[in-house]
């Protein structure tokens, strides 16, 4: 494939890119300048078969056509329209049509521009929710240990990763975090791990030292992902949602990864049975093409501010771009998408294929441990001795070498490809990362 001169920036010192290692990355960069399908192009023309799904959004793979029209249509017809005291039909069509694929019950949807923004937002409509129902004494926010909640103030307080917390000082004060999921007893899990249903009863003692009155939320991802795909023991989630509710806790699922089909359900909370109060979403939301994300929230929590003067505004907190025409036009086209080819369905009928190909990896070399969910997979390497994180960004680095795309976090290799994949395409990503596996150090 030619390569025009926009392919291959001549100074790549500009751009400080995020979570990446900057230095190692522009001594020897990995420029993608195309995707469709499946696969990615890079600026040398070759082709990488995507695990990844992007960055856990392109749900429904690249390029889709629906998708591309419907952006074109919209930014020619309604380019923006004002987020305040204003609206466009698409931003109410797409409210319409996610709270039908939501679990029963969460009945509105007030729109942010990434994942980060819809967890601060869901924290402040929990808190504001307790004070417009006469509980202002309930502030404190419980996370959980390895959760990921974006980077924003609140997200990294709940957040539970050290790197992405000790850099920027105090934080939100009043927070609290349950401990994580993942014990080595699940080791090897397929789906979802038997163990650990009481690891919830931890919330019985954060409400002992506190007192329920004084909390407002506790946030969790009902799966986590960024932290290496950390599975919900079988009862979790269940256990969890009794406790918020016999003592009035918001209970919020972020849904940023496990939303949009990646769990086999529209939503984790279906895949899971469980319906919290609130659940945030964002990167299948517009299959990663254009920035949305969003907080749906129960009708008990939306009606509480619904109160007073009619002339007054009820919620102090919105975004410019909340509800974006753009945006809103791809959520339709997404979620048209995601319909059309029945991809949460398909998801589901490929995660027995999926597992017994992640499976075979048990006994490679460094392999520690393999679990899956979805079209979720992890396979955690035993790290090299003083240097953590080290063998899987190699096996990161090897495997697009060998043109498949992965991601890691810590030494665990977390994949989680577009729901359009075929079985072969399994089957070569499996193949070459036991290739990578094999002559890795
Ligand atoms: C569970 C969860 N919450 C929040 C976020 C943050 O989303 P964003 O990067 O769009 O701000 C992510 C991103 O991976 C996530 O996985």
């Amino acid at each position: 494939m030619a390569l025009d001169a926009k392919s291959r920036p001549n100074d790549l010192s500009a751009f400080w890119m995020p979570f990446t290692a900057n230095r190692q990355f522009k001594s020897n960069p990995r420029m993608f300048v195309a995707a469709d399908g499946m696969y990615y192009t890079t600026a040398e023309g070759r082709q990488v078969l995507d695990g990844t799904a992007g960055l856990w959004c392109c749900n429904a793979g690249h390029k889709r056509p629906r998708i591309v029209e419907a952006i074109q249509a919209q930014a020619a017809e309604l380019d923006y329209a004002p987020a305040f005291q204003m609206g466009h039909p698409r931003a109410f069509e797409l409210a319409n049509r996610l709270v039908e694929i939501a679990p029963d019950g969460m009945d509105h949807v007030f729109y942010t521009n990434s994942g980060s923004e819809a967890v601060e937002s869901a924290l402040k409509i929990a808190l504001a929710y307790h004070r417009a129902r006469g509980e202002a004494g309930r502030t404190r926010l419980i996370g959980r240990e390895r959760g990921y909640h974006g980077v924003n103030f609140g997200g990294i307080s709940v957040g539970g990763i050290v790197n992405n917390r000790k850099h920027f000082g105090t934080l939100l004060t009043g927070v609290d975090h349950l401990p994580h999921t993942h014990i080595p007893e699940n080791q090897w899990s397929r789906g979802m791990p038997e163990l650990g249903a009481h690891l919830a009863d931890d919330l019985e003692r954060i409400i002992a030292l506190h007192g329920a009155e004084t909390i407002a939320a506790v946030i969790v991802e009902p799966m986590a992902g960024s932290t290496g795909v950390l599975l919900p023991p079988k009862g979790y989630l269940q256990r969890l949602r009794k406790i918020t509710q016999d003592h009035g806790i918001v209970l919020i699922f972020d849904e940023v990864i496990t939303g949009f089909g990646r769990v086999g359900a529209a939503f984790g909370a279906q895949r899971f049975g469980v319906t919290p109060d609130m659940i945030t979403c964002a990167k299948g939301l517009t299959n990663g093409v254009i920035p949305m994300g969003a907080v749906l929230c129960g009708s008990h929590i939306h009606d509480a501010f619904m109160q007073g003067p009619e002339n007054l505004i009820e919620l102090f907190h919105g975004y410019t771009y909340s509800g974006n025409p753009i945006a809103s036009a791809a959520g339709l086209a997404t979620l048209e998408t995601y319909r059309e080819d029945d991809l949460f369905a398909r998801a589901l009928d490929l995660e027995p294929y999926w597992q017994e190909a992640l499976h075979s990896l048990k006994g490679a070399r460094h392999v520690i441990d393999i679990r899956n969910l979805g079209l979720i997979g992890a396979i955690e390497l035993e790290p090299i001795s003083g240097h953590p994180t080290k063998r899987a960004f190699q096996a990161f680095l090897d495997a697009y070498d060998k043109g498949v795309l992965i991601r890691t976090t810590g030494d665990i290799i977390a994949l989680s490809p577009p729901l359009i994949i075929e079985t072969a395409q399994i089957d070569r990503i499996v193949e070459t990362l036991g290739e990578v596996l094999a002559a890795l150090d």
